[in-house]
């Protein structure tokens, strides 16, 4: 289900990217990516886990599965070739040992949240905390032996894109799943959003301390026009998608934004970038004709409930 999601996304980027010739120096010296089921490029595979995509059609266009939870390339491939750099191995896998890593790493886990428990009933999944920790060990143990002394390995990190994208299994695989979390008994869907953002601001110093600089944060999608929420509500609203879950997303879409202008100003040296994902996708969904192949809503909507019948137990 979230496989279209993340393709729809790389038409974007692929436009940003035209023009960018790839003989020049890369934009910068390492690609590092944080995350979910959007931009896990492998790890799962190398985990105990129900959350895996190694298995048709995942792949279809790359010609095989990958891990990715997608038919072809994810957003952040098309961000790394953007970059100007080779796609960027997953951590748990042995593409990620010796000089690769100084490209960067992706630590992304399907099924993980900002919140540890997010995700707990498919099994093992890294968390974004768990995440943080495995980029301080690359730092450490792979990454250092690279640099002549301390200072140069701090400016080649300042000069790293860390990429974001967290947010949605805290949501479709913890909040929304009232019967195996209890989130939505504790808290209001404000009071959850500030909880996340808290918990994230907090996730995210620690990423600073590390010597991160440049972070993009994504926010979440429309969540509410995905076929698993969908297909758990009666009766339909005209634009196809559960308001309700929507405004919910939106409310910790527009906290994640005040957060990057916020840390932006109070994190010395940083330089943070919103990605409003939630327009573009909600516009795709209710205007797919303007989105050339996808030709009608009935078949966007066929594909994503493939695509999760395939991926659910
Ligand atoms: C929902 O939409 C379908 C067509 O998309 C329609 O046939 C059905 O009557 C609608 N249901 C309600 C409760 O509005
Ligand atoms: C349907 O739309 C109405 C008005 O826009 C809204 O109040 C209601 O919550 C929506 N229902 C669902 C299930 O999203
Ligand atoms: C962060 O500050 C820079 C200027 O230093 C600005 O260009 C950028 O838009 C700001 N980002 C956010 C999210 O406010």
């Amino acid at each position: 289900m979230k496989s279209l999601l993340i393709c729809l996304v790389l038409l974007e980027l692929v436009w940003l990217g035209n023009g960018q010739s790839r003989d020049h120096q890369p934009l910068a010296p390492a690609f590092f990516v944080f995350g979910d089921s959007l931009v896990d490029s492998g790890n799962n595979n190398y985990i105990p886990t129900l959350a895996r995509a190694n298995y048709f059609p995942y792949g279809i266009d790359f010609g095989f599965p990958t891990g990715r939870f997608c038919n072809g390339r994810t957003v952040v491939d098309y961000g790394a070739t953007y970059l100007g750099l080779p796609l960027v191995p997953p951590y748990l896998s042995p593409l990620s040992i010796g000089q690769n890593a100084l490209r960067g790493v992706n630590y992304a886990s399907a099924a993980a949240g900002i919140l540890d428990e997010t995700g707990r009933h498919y099994g093992a999944r890294t968390t974004f905390n768990g995440q943080i920790s495995q980029f301080e060990i690359t730092i450490e143990l792979r990454l250092r032996r690279f640099f002549q002394n301390p200072a140069d390995l701090r400016k080649y990190l300042a000069k790293s894109i860390i990429g974001i994208n967290i947010g949605s299994n805290d949501y479709i695989n913890n909040y929304l799943m009232p019967e195996r979390y209890s989130t939505s008994q504790t808290y209001s869907g404000e009071d959850y959003a500030d909880l996340l953002i808290k918990t994230l601001s907090a996730q995210i110093s620690r990423l600073y301390n590390l010597g991160a600089r440049k972070m993009v944060l994504a926010g979440s999608g429309p969540l509410g026009c995905i076929p698993s929420q969908l297909s758990m509500v009666t009766g339909n609203n005209t634009s196809g998608c559960v308001t309700k879950i929507n405004n919910m997303v939106s409310m910790f879409n527009s906290r994640l934004k005040d957060l990057a202008n916020t840390l932006n100003t109070t994190l010395p040296g940083s330089f943070f970038v919103y990605q409003n994902v939630f327009d573009l996708f909600h516009d795709m969904v209710v205007n797919p004709s303007r989105y050339g192949k996808m030709t009608s809503i009935p078949i966007y909507k066929g594909l994503l409930l493939f695509l999760y019948i395939s991926t659910e137990f």
